[in-house]
């Protein structure tokens, strides 16, 4: 188990915290991820938990054992972590076995010479390796040396494992291929791991619980269907696949149902808007694959609510699906459908957006649209 509880580091000059106040726990056994775009914090987290920084304040536990707070810090050679680095870093001078006896060497506690042998045959066989051992490190390919600096990782049998973007050196294929096979010796080994990534795919199909940074902070943590399905604000909406933004503004609002009319540049949209009364400045968010096309006019009227009348302007085909792009009136509107729908540059079509895949922001942006905020609206 991981956890960690208010971390703080701001680096030597710096005029904004790396880190500002992050918290979340990692499950034992569990596959925990921390996504977010470039220099949000994710490395500098990692490195707190490694040991290799010392953060300002907070505290992390590892297992049982605190190894930062106020009066702590445990050295990383006596944290029981493994850890692999985002270029991998295995020893070009070292066979693959000793590439992967090193920490075993190294380590504080003296492991004997037979045992060291059993551990290294042992991890390399963990990740498929097995019969490599005699060739130089350099011999390998490069999903091979990632995979010796998994071995590496886990020759000490530490309690957690830290990877950060342990894959962004992959070239595509192997990357996709690497996600399994990584995700499956986890799961045989059953170590509790934190991953870093800046790759949402990477993120979404292979994490128990994914959380999502902006700027030293959490902004939101969930099961990677809730962040996908149910993103908290804007930001996530907008980082996490790709999204239909329309601004908008509230027109009314039931009480009751808690619905509300939204004007919007593609016309007027129905959408749960808790929270948000008549009014106020609101972002729409739907997803691609969630806007339904019809062909042909639309009817318009009061019961043909979220059909909106568009035209298309062009469809890209992917052979999986195919994306159109769609005039409806000021707005550009994507919908992903499947590849056997076709239509023609120039189509009238229908634009459905179904209320339950419209999400609502309200206008101040990233901020967690729940929290802080009532007393800047007015
Ligand atoms: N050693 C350092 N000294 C000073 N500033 C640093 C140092 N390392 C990182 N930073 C700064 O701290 C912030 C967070 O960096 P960090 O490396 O944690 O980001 P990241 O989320 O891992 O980004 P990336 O996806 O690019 O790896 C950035 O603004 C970065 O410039
Ligand atoms: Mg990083």
């Amino acid at each position: 188990m991981i956890e960690v509880r208010d971390l703080v580091k701001t680096y030597p000059g710096a005029t904004s915290p790396a880190v500002a106040g992050v918290s979340f726990t990692v499950e034992q056994g569990g596959f925990y991820t921390l996504l977010g775009p470039s220099g949000c914090g994710k490395t500098t987290t990692l490195r707190c938990i490694a040991g290799l920084e010392r953060p300002d304040s907070g505290m992390i536990k590892l297992g049982q054992t605190v190894v930062v707070s106020d009066r702590i810090f445990i050295p990383t050679y006596r944290r029981d972590i493994g850890m692999v680095f985002q270029n991998y870093a295995v020893w070009p001078h070292m066979t693959v076995f000793e590439n992967v006896a090193f920490p075993l060497r190294v380590g504080k506690q003296k492991v004997a010479g037979s045992e060291i042998d059993r551990r290294v045959r042992e991890s390399l066989a963990l990740v498929g390796l097995a019969g490599l051992e005699k060739r130089m490190a350099t011999q390998l390919s490069g999903g091979q040396q990632q995979r010796l600096s998994v071995a590496r990782a886990l020759v000490r049998e530490p309690d957690v494992l830290l990877l950060d973007e342990p894959l962004s050196n992959l070239d595509a294929k192997l990357r996709e291929r690497m996600r399994s096979e990584l995700l499956l010796i986890q799961r045989r080994v059953g170590i509790t791991t934190l991953f870093v990534t800046h790759d949402q795919v990477e993120a979404l199909s292979m994490s128990d619980r994914v959380a999502i940074m902006d700027r030293g902070l959490i902004v939101q943590e969930g099961a990677p269907r809730d962040i996908y399905h149910a993103p908290a604000n804007q930001f996530v909406a907008g980082f996490i696949g790709s999204t239909n933004l329309f601004a908008g503004r509230v027109i009314s609002r039931d009480a009751e149902t808690g619905q509300a009319l939204i004007e919007t540049a593609a016309g007027r949209i129905v959408a749960d808007a808790e929270g948000h009364e008549a009014g106020a400045d609101v972002m729409i968010a739907v997803r691609p694959e969630d806007v339904v096309l019809h062909r042909g006019r639309s009817a318009g009227g009061p019961e043909a609510a979220n059909s909106l009348g568009g035209v298309v302007e062009i469809g890209l085909f992917t052979g999986v699906s195919v994306e159109y792009h769609l005039r409806v009136a000021g707005q550009l509107v994507q919908s992903r459908v499947s590849s056997r729908i076709d239509f023609t540059r120039g189509d009238d079509v229908v634009v459905e957006l179904p209320v339950h895949a419209i999400r609502v922001f309200s206008m101040a942006g990233s901020e967690p649209a729940a929290e802080g905020l009532a007393g800047q609206d007015a």
